[in-house]
């Protein structure tokens, strides 16, 4: 295929997941209108200027990551990925969960756990409805049903959002460029069900990479996903992140991605300086979160709202908190900040 039709039929692509993903929320809004006699949710109609400076900054993030595939940063197979039979699988079940999904959120039940889900042992900020997610990051079937509800979300832009970390962590490897690309570490803190460390695979097939998160069922859901690729299984850990358990200076680079907005201010803190802790002196520390109020005033009502709509009960103060402030605070320096449609990275520097 010539590189002309295969942009145009990426862009396609693209473009009919975030079409899936608005028609979705159109219609689950209305079915909740149906079903629900005593809560009607009024549509918000969004303002035309932010719809237009939305699709500009989508054009944008799918330039972006069709040109870091041009210059080889990951093959372009990568731009075509999409978790097809998860979806047709668990996109009915999507469905019936909305029900009681919605009856949590009207009735603000926001801490809500079945018998059998375990709840001992995690922080108390954890043990939440995130999303109104039926049983939070605790169950299989949350596991199951995550990437599609990101999908929904982010109208499909969720790996191309992701894909914006692994330009700068190529980069950040340049000075370990003597160290054999197999001794190469990467870590993925709070990897949920393993799609950025499949994106990572992509782009530095021959690494070590390792991936932590708190959830059980999330981690059993990546280990069944990343197995399906060639190369080397990543190592993963049920850990804390506030905790990592890995010796001091060990990995080349370290990345996060979408989990800051879920962690209390001094967590986020904590989260931060054990990263610090683990990486190597001359080694890359990667976030990529929520844009925050700052990056983005047309997008101002949607994030004042968002943390209500989603349960996101940290959200609103991540959206103005000063992350260079806490990275310059544990030690890093020169730190790069970008802005890639929602979502905002920081590329930091541990001092060599
Ligand atoms: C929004 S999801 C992001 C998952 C994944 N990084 C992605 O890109 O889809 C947030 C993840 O952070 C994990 N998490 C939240 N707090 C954590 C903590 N203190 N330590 C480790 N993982 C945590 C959750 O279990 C969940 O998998």
């Amino acid at each position: 295929m010539s590189d002309t039709l295969t942009k145009l039929t990426y862009q396609t692509f693209q473009q009919s997941k975030n079409y899936f993903g608005l028609a979705h929320k159109l219609l689950s809004s209305r079915l909740k209108n149906i079903i629900s006699a005593t809560e009607q949710t009024q549509i918000q109609p969004i303002p035309n200027e932010v719809l237009l400076k939305a699709q500009q900054n989508l054009n944008n993030l799918l330039e972006v990551d069709w040109e870091d595939a041009e210059r080889g940063v990951y093959p372009k197979s990568v731009l075509f990925d999409n978790p097809w039979e998860d979806f047709f699988r668990y996109y009915p079940m999507v469905w019936l969960d909305l029900p009681q999904t919605w009856e949590r959120a009207q009735h603000k039940r926001y801490q809500e756990f079945t018998q059998d889900v375990d709840i001992n042992g995690y922080p108390s900020y954890y043990v939440q409805n995130f999303h109104h997610q039926t049983n939070g990051y605790l169950s299989d079937l949350s596991a199951n049903l995550y990437d599609l509800q990101v999908e929904i979300l982010f109208g499909g832009s969720a790996d191309p959002m992701r894909r914006r970390i692994l330009a700068p962590l190529k980069e950040g490897l340049e000075v370990f460029s003597d160290v054999s690309p197999r001794q190469i570490r990467v870590l993925d803190v709070a990897c949920g069900t393993g799609r950025t460390l499949k994106l990572i695979r992509a782009a530095l097939p021959k690494a070590s990479l390792f991936g932590t998160d708190l959830s059980p069922a999330y981690l059993r859901k990546a280990n069944e996903f990343l197995s399906q690729i060639p190369g080397e299984l990543p190592q993963l850990l049920q850990a804390n992140a506030e905790e990592l358990p890995y010796l001091d200076n060990y990995f080349h680079a370290v990345t996060s991605v979408f989990l800051f907005h879920e962690l209390p201010a001094a967590a986020r803190q904590q989260v931060i300086e054990q990263s610090y802790r683990v990486t190597k002196p001359g080694g890359t520390f990667i976030i990529c979160d929520s844009v925050q109020m700052s990056d983005s005033p047309e997008m101002e009502s949607l994030m004042e709202s968002f943390h209500e709509t989603f349960h996101e009960p940290y959200y609103k103060h991540y959206t103005t908190d000063n992350l260079v402030e806490r990275l310059e605070k544990a030690g890093f320096e020169n730190i790069d900040i970008r802005v890639h449609f929602m979502s905002k990275y920081f590329i930091a520097r541990k001092p060599a």
